[in-house]
């Protein structure tokens, strides 16, 4: 089994995204997925179609009860992959959680009988650095970075690389294991550069495939749907069904 954190120190470059659509497609694979919601914008219980104020148990438990691990916030839901849930009650655990010894550690702790029973937990984090994604990347065997193909997104990852380093002192193996360049309009030429600079600079943790910009993934979450049941034959689909493949590949048994 693998643990990936999902996480880069940018808003908007495609993590929840990633996390959703990798996730499901893995699934179809036949891999046992589960999806972490470590975000108090819940952005990805909703894509899957949960509204957060309805949430019963949300991953903030979780982390408040690490010994009792996720089962019991964990939601089946009707594509495949297991969901814990966030709900809007998260942004309040920063604040819970400030003074606790070992916070840090909560989900690594919550995971620990768990990750048995999945071959890959993708946990989607926050775009700033906090208690959530510190504990996404202390829980995390490998990092996943989705990297808009943009050069304000490439001039953030030295920010994340100094972040992986710190976690090191609690997470030592934690390393990038990919790099997932998203958002790409090839029709620029600026994106086809950023691009070979990311190659370059990330060699071969930069995944093959290129995530395309396709609309039909900024329609899917609003209709609360991954994008293989949203729009299958769409561009996007066919990326993360490939990207599929290759994550399978790099970290699979
Ligand atoms: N390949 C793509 N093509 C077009 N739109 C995309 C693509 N990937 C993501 N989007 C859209 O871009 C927006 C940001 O994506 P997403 O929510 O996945 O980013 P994020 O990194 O999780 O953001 P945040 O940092 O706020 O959590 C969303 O509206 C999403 O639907
Ligand atoms: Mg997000």
């Amino acid at each position: 089994m693998t643990v990936l954190a999902v996480a880069m120190q940018k808003g908007g470059v495609g993590k929840t995204t990633t996390t959703l659509s990798l996730g499901v497609e893995l699934a179809q694979m036949g891999a046992r997925v589960l999806l972490i919601d470590i975000d108090p914008q819940s952005n990805l219980t909703m894509a899957l179609g949960y509204d957060p104020t309805e949430i019963e148990h949300s991953v903030y438990e979780v982390l408040l009860n690490p010994v009792h691990g996720p089962g019991f916030a964990t939601i089946p839901t009707g594509y495949g992959v297991d969901l814990v849930p966030a709900t809007l009650a998260l942004a309040g655990a920063e604040l819970a959680l400030a003074g606790r010894f070992g916070r840090e550690l909560l989900l690594r702790t919550a995971l620990q009988e768990t990750r048995r029973a999945y071959d890959y937990i993708l946990i989607d984090s926050p775009p700033s650095l906090g208690v959530f994604t510190v504990n996404a990347l202390t829980a995390a065997d490998s990092v996943l970075v989705p990297l808009q193909a943009h050069v304000f997104a490439l001039k953030a990852m030295p920010q994340l690389e100094e972040t992986i380093r710190i976690v090191r002192q609690l997470n030592p193996a934690l390393q990038i294991g990919g790099v997932a360049v998203t958002m790409v309009d090839r029709r620029t030429s600026v994106n086809a550069l950023v691009e070979d600079a990311i190659r370059r600079e990330y060699g071969a943790v930069v995944f093959q495939t290129v995530v395309p910009f396709n609309v039909k993934l900024v329609e899917s979450p609003a209709a609360g749907q991954p994008i293989s049941a949203y729009a299958a034959d769409s561009s996007g689909a066919r990326a993360y069904r490939d990207l599929a493949q290759e994550v399978a590949a790099r970290y699979g048994k």
